[in-house]
């Protein structure tokens, strides 16, 4: 029998955008390690590769439902238990508009559904750069533009307001922001967020707030919900149990869409229609929600200790000679400035060749043009931390000129 010429298949043209640097660099990183180089990661923000593990009341509870048989599926929104916590836990930081919650796999379910739900082909969303790289992938996987806003490095890394009122046009439909952010370790002020609603509201825009790291705080500095500071505006807050609750495996994440009951009516429709589509989240490790917001957080605090800790280390080492960091107030992430003279993805491609150090490149994030800078992640214990940021100067101090 003749067969057909063989040609490879096609594969869609959307995904030509999906793009992630963080685990892009992986595949470098292996052949690297395969060589038998010490590897010294600072790349990937997974608390449980590190010194660590997640609460035992958690672990606990997931056992139990497992034991009782909750194995099958869950309502599609999430187990009763759990988005009440969710939505007690969003009232207590102040969101009075509560109009639904749901829990998902992971906050990146949350982000994706959500996005899906509101943006329409050819539509854009405003993204910050730099900004946690998924929202630009779910973008163009929706044949969506990503539009970049620029946050101010001078200023902080908080968002540069006059930007984002640059860049919408009558195709914008939302505005996202990461607030702690990944990757510059940046919180809000208040003056900022209220800057952002504004904006928002006079656009008719639905705001992403990514609260994901809330309860990284590692200075005397208040987080605030953007939800809460307008009980009117379109906003959607996005959470879970992978940074906070050191249980970024489990894929339990969640959102609050708050606002005005009318104006959200059919996008909220749409967001159930997909959420039941897809049946539910893992439905055991949605019994880690309740005792996560509501029990004890001792574990809370001794992860802040051992992060602030590390912050210090990071922000006293990343400026020297040829690089420069703005102190990170939260999370695990400080995004420092390089002064080189290459690319800074050619910079950390040949970091890690030489020296077995992983950090992440600037514009996998996205930066200001003429701009580098480099992604690390702190959570390594302070020895692995001071060791690989003396490698890092010294093959700085090799490459700068
Ligand atoms: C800002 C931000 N949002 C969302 C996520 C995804 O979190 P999850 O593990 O809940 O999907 C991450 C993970 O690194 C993140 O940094």
């Amino acid at each position: 029998m003749a067969h057909a010429a063989l040609s490879s298949i096609r594969a869609a043209k959307r995904t030509e955008g999906i793009t992630y640097a963080v685990r892009d660099i992986v595949s470098l990183a292996q052949e690297v390690a395969k060589t038998g180089k010490e590897m010294l990661y600072l790349n990937i923000g997974d608390p449980n590769k590190f010194d660590f593990e997640t609460p035992a009341h958690l672990i606990e509870a997931v056992h139990a439902a497992m034991r009782h048989n909750h194995n099958g599926y869950s309502p599609s929104s999430g187990i009763l238990s759990g988005v009440e916590a969710v939505r007690a836990e969003a009232r207590s930081n102040g969101i009075t508009s509560i109009l639904d919650v749901f829990l998902t796999s992971g906050g990146s379910e949350a982000i994706e559904i959500c996005l899906t739900a509101l943006v329409d082909r050819g539509e854009n969303v405003l993204i910050p750069y730099p900004g946690y790289p998924l929202y630009e992938a779910v973008l163009a996987k929706l044949e969506a533009k990503a539009k970049p806003y620029f946050l101010d490095e001078d200023n902080g890394w908080q968002p540069d307001l006059d930007d984002i009122r640059r860049k919408i046009d009558s195709k914008t439909r939302a505005l996202v922001l990461i607030n702690p952010n990944n990757p510059t370790g940046a919180v809000y002020t208040e003056q900022t967020l209220r800057g952002l609603l504004k904006i928002a509201r006079e656009h008719g825009l639905v705001v992403f707030s990514d609260e994901i790291y809330d309860k990284m705080i590692l200075d005397p500095k208040k987080h605030l919900s953007t939800a809460s500071l307008d009980p009117d505006a379109p906003v959607i807050t996005l959470n879970g149990l992978s940074k906070g609750f050191l249980a970024p495996g489990w894929r339990i994440g969640w959102g609050v869409v708050s606002g005005r009951q009318g104006e959200m009516k059919d996008y909220v429709g749409a967001i159930n229609r997909i959420l039941r589509a897809r049946l539910c989240a893992n439905h055991p490790m949605q019994h880690a929600v309740k005792p996560a917001l509501e029990g004890q957080t001792a574990f809370l605090t001794e992860t802040r200790k051992k992060l602030q800790r590390r912050r210090d280390i990071t922000f006293e080492m990343l400026n020297a000679e040829g690089i420069s960091c703005v102190r990170p107030e939260a999370a695990f992430y400080a995004f420092p400035k390089l002064d080189i003279p290459m690319a800074d993805e050619a910079f950390v491609k040949g970091l890690i060749r030489e020296t077995g150090v992983v950090a992440v490149h600037g514009s996998g994030f996205g930066e200001k043009p003429g701009t580098k800078h480099l992604r690390v992640v702190y959570l390594p214990p302070e020895e692995q931390l001071r060791k690989a940021y003396a490698s890092l100067l010294a093959y700085l101090k090799k490459n700068r000129k």
